[in-house]
């Protein structure tokens, strides 16, 4: 009854365990106050909840357009990205034409092309985890995908790829998706080139700044661009408590925002000193919310014990390239000296 292609894909899988310590799915470890928690239930309570959502987002559009420095008409809203990554893929070039992205990188460009047959062409990165321009270019050339994802900074890596060759490519592709989940922890962007028309997308979303519950993402783009999306966005897609739990949060709550991605900046500094401190322990470059680490001993057993002892992190050792790694997402002072701590234990019994 399904398609081959469906037959081919496993369905999304992630620890659920319980842990005292999660670090494992790059969230903002602040949770909102109680102050501003009570200001959304007064917003909730006004809803209409027989009626349907607004369609376009407006307000929200709007609110988000200034804090980013563009117009609405840039914008279109997703549940989440992944939503606006499907779209993506749903509606440039024709389903005979390729998507293209770096690997190891973001699983959904993947999982989105396959769903929809879409020829795929993964570019491993080069041994320093940045993108190997020569064999991009060769596939960009060869094949003249549709796509190209740049997730910027990437994951699960944490690094951001080097522009110029990002420039480079950028010249041979028809459209590239510079996917920005990590932008406020980085602050480097495509917006400017996404709005003055030039070949490019941006990716936003507020999952990684204190909001993941509410599944809202957004793209920015030229108006032309946002207007073709709109044709195959369902109608619905970002329900009316996650429009009005961001109005409330993005205005009355953005410093707190602002706060909070600042002290996991400052904490992913100290981490990573610390991590460096650890005899055998390297730790990489990164410019997310997130580290990859590798120990002398087999990535399995290092996670397995972590858990076993209240830390949730997470295993990217199958990856190519990341033979050894885990990634572990920087959480709040308090966590991170508590994995700190069982790591440094881990790594004594093991030793
Ligand atoms: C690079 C990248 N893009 C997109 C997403 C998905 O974000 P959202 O929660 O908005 O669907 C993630 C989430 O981890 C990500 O790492």
């Amino acid at each position: 009854m399904f398609a081959k292609r469906v037959r081919k894909l496993s369905a999304y899988k992630t620890e659920t365990s319980k842990t005292k310590v999660k670090l494992s799915s790059n969230e903002l470890p602040y949770d909102l106050p109680q102050w501003l928690k009570e200001k959304v239930k007064k917003a909730l309570a006004d809803i209409p909840f027989n009626r349907y959502p607004d369609p376009y987002a407006t307000e929200l559009r709007e609110i988000l357009a200034q804090l980013w420095g563009v117009k609405p008409e840039n914008l279109i809203l997703g549940n989440g990205s992944d939503e606006l990554i499907l779209n993506l893929t749903l509606a440039v070039g024709e389903p005979y034409e390729g998507i293209a992205y770096p690997i190891p990188t973001f699983p959904m460009y993947r999982v989105c092309a396959q769903t929809l047959g879409r020829p795929i062409y993964e570019i491993p990165l080069g041994e320093d985890l940045d993108i190997d321009e020569k064999a991009t270019s060769e596939v960009l050339d060869n094949y003249n995908p549709a796509l190209l994802f740049i997730s910027y900074p990437n994951n699960p890596t944490g690094n951001l790829f080097s522009r110029d060759r990002l420039e480079r490519l950028r010249k041979k592709v028809t459209l590239m998706v510079s996917d920005e989940a990590y932008y406020d922890f980085c602050g480097e962007t495509y917006i400017k080139q996404a709005t003055e028309g030039q070949n490019v997308v941006v990716l936003r979303t507020l999952s990684k700044i204190g909001l993941a519950s509410l599944r809202v993402g957004a793209l920015i783009g030229e108006e032309s661009i946002v207007k073709e999306l709109f044709k195959v966005k369902m109608p619905f897609n970002v329900t009316s408590p996650s429009q009005v739990i961001a109005k409330v949060v993005l205005t009355e709550g953005i410093d707190f925002i602002r706060e909070a991605t600042q002290k996991v900046i400052s904490e992913r500094e100290r981490l990573r000193a610390e991590l460096q401190r650890l005899e055998g322990v390297k730790v990489f470059p990164s410019k997310a919310n997130f580290f990859l680490f590798k120990t002398p001993f087999p990535a399995e057993v290092v996670h397995k014990a972590l858990l076993q002892k209240g830390v949730l992190v997470r295993n990217v050792s199958y990856l190519p390239n990341l033979q050894g790694c885990l990634r572990v997402s920087v959480g709040k002072a308090e966590e991170n000296d508590f994995f700190l701590e069982k790591l440094q234990q881990v790594l004594k019994e093991l030793g």
